[in-house]
């Protein structure tokens, strides 16, 4: 009997301690890669702000809903933003007037370059974010729609019905 108590007493022991040792293996393991985390975090925190913070809006941006029909479209403006009804007006709403009224927009007019330019100025200076692939869309819809006024003289007069002054 004394003989298996001291047999089977540092086998236990041995046993637990063997457990306790694997157990602060794992938690030891965890913390370090917890630390290796942190400091590459820490060290590269535009990669962090790549994967939690710009994949944000992007998302936003294309996760635009259509337009209801019977949100309010009058001789082709919706009537909420003031935006002439096209294709892709969907994806131009849901980030264009995100900072602010579509006013802004619609009152600009210019061509595909012009338009660009304006894109990559906000994105410069106003943390406009990389539109991605909507990008194209949104100049498609900006270039057609919202394209420089033709200048110069009106066009001239047909089919004119001259009032007959004679007396
Ligand atoms: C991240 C915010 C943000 C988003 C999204 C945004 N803009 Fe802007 N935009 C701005 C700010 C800020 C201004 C400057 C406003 C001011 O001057 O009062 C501006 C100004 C403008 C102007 C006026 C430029 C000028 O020369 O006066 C136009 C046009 C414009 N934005 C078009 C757009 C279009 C088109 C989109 C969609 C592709 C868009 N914006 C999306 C922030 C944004």
């Amino acid at each position: 009997m004394a003989e298996l108590d001291e047999d089977r007493s540092p086998g236990h022991l041995r046993l637990l301690a063997e457990r306790i040792g694997r157990n602060v293996n794992l938690l030891s393991g965890v913390t370090l890669l917890l630390g290796v985390l942190f400091v590459f975090l820490t060290v590269f925190p535009e990669v962090f702000q790549r994967v939690f913070v710009a994949s944000a809006p992007e998302q936003a941006a294309t996760d635009v809903g259509p337009i209801a029909v019977d949100e309010g479209i009058v001789n082709g403006i919706h009537v909420e933003t003031g935006f002439i009804v096209d294709d892709n007006l969907e994806v131009v709403r849901g980030t264009c007037t995100a900072c602010h009224s579509a006013k802004l927009v619609t009152q600009n007019r210019a061509d595909r370059e012009g338009w660009t330019k304006m894109i990559r100025w906000m994105q410069k200076t106003q943390k406009l974010w990389d539109l991605g692939d909507s990008e194209a869309l949104i100049l498609d819809y900006l270039a057609k729609n919202y394209a420089p006024q033709k200048k110069g003289r009106r066009a001239r007069l047909t089919n004119i019905e001259w009032y007959d002054l004679t007396p």
